[in-house]
């Protein structure tokens, strides 16, 4: 699967937040005024739940969101062909889960497979699922980190862009899950810019579980 060739346009993202958005904010901040020297504008921001910082970011930012909540559902494949049309309505060219807890649906897949990004605060394949920085310190782990990888139909298991290491301290065994949490995303903010403007600007293709950076046909 191959990205399309890069062109000078700034690549359009919309960007999925559950909570507090720095993430969201760190692509904001790298963005600036200057999508063309980044090479992607983010053109909104969606959500799962409302009332919560990451929006409070965008429309600071002067950007549109939208927020689609799966009790507003009958059923979970409401919610996420609700979700795909939502996304789809700001004609992305990458798709980007900065801190989104939400598992899409096929239809979402459908439509944004090879293009939606997720960042996941361990070391995949370890530490899969919504508590990865609980588990590895449980587990004992010395180090781990933060992936950026592509979302495929199961759980934090697509193919790997990019991955940061951090060291796992004794304080951290001390003081627990949110100490070691906000270590590792100081440098998972870093990574998640460097990941998206490296896919935006210079293109990819994906290669079974391999991901190219660099321009197509190259
Ligand atoms: C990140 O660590 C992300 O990997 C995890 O939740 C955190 C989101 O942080 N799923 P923020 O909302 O971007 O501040």
């Amino acid at each position: 699967m191959a990205s399309p060739p890069p062109s000078t346009a700034p690549a359009r993202l919309v960007v999925l937040v559950s909570g507090s958005g720095t993430n969201l904010q760190a692509l904001l901040d790298a963005i600036g005024d200057d999508p063309e020297g980044f090479g992607a504008q983010i053109v909104a921001v969606g959500a799962d739940r409302s009332g919560i910082a990451g929006l409070e970011r965008a429309e600071r930012a002067g950007l549109p969101t939208f927020v689609c909540r799966v009790k507003d559902h009958a059923t979970r494949e409401e919610w996420d062909a609700a979700l795909a049309a939502a996304t789809a309505g700001y004609r992305p060219d990458l798709v980007v889960s900065a801190g989104f807890m939400k598992i899409v649906g096929k239809e979402f897949l459908a439509r944004f497979g090879g293009r939606f990004i997720n960042t996941h605060p361990a070391l995949l394949p370890s530490f899969p699922g919504a508590h990865g920085v609980r588990d590895a310190l449980a587990y004992g782990v010395k180090v781990t980190g933060c992936t950026v990888h592509f979302v495929d139909d199961g759980v934090d298991t697509g193919p790997i862009i990019a991955q940061g290491v951090v060291e796992v301290t004794e304080e951290d065994t001390a003081e627990g899950e949110a100490a070691l949490h906000e270590r590792i995303k100081e440098i998972e903010r870093k990574l998640l810019v460097e990941a998206v403007g490296r896919l935006a600007r210079d293109g990819y293709r994906i290669e079974g579980r391999k991901v190219h950076l660099g321009h197509v046909g190259e």
